[in-house]
């Protein structure tokens, strides 16, 4: 459980933000369009779509393109405090392995709301990567 919670309609907020950018999406390789929205600590929300490559593995997906167009527009003192991850089909989609590494860089007490099996999920950081990688 984080620490800061956030309210519903934060939470519905950060969701429309992410569908809304699932239209920006570059995906001619998988067609699986991805939207992501992060709230910052200072309330601040930004937006990111998975970026595809004809070299599959140049890809970002869309949880990083929102963490580092965050990053460009506001300054590497980013406090994530909540993560929202849409796809424009409707299906179970989870951030990656290495989105989730990225996330908890930058929001260790963050929450991440996804689209799962049974409906939307929300678990903190820590449950989707236990014992994250940090340098100090
Ligand atoms: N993708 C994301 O952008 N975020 C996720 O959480 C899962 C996967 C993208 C990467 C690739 O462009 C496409 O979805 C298919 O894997």
């Amino acid at each position: 459980m984080a620490k800061q919670s956030v309210s519903s309609k934060q939470r519905e907020q950060l969701l429309r933000a992410a569908r809304r950018v699932t239209k920006n999406a570059y995906a001619p390789c998988s067609n699986f369009r991805v939207g992501t929205a992060i709230l910052t600590s200072k309330g601040q929300t930004f937006a990111g779509c998975n970026v595809e490559n004809a070299s599959y593995g140049m890809t970002n997906c869309a949880e990083r393109t929102a963490i580092f167009s965050a990053i460009a527009a506001a300054g590497p003192k980013l406090d994530i405090r909540a993560v929202a991850v849409v796809n424009a089909q409707g299906v179970p989609c989870s951030p990656c392995g290495a989105c989730r590494q990225v996330i908890y860089e930058f929001g260790l007490d963050s929450v991440v709301f996804f689209p799962g099996a049974d409906g939307w999920k929300e678990a903190h950081i820590t449950e989707l990567l236990p014992e994250g990688f940090r340098l100090k």
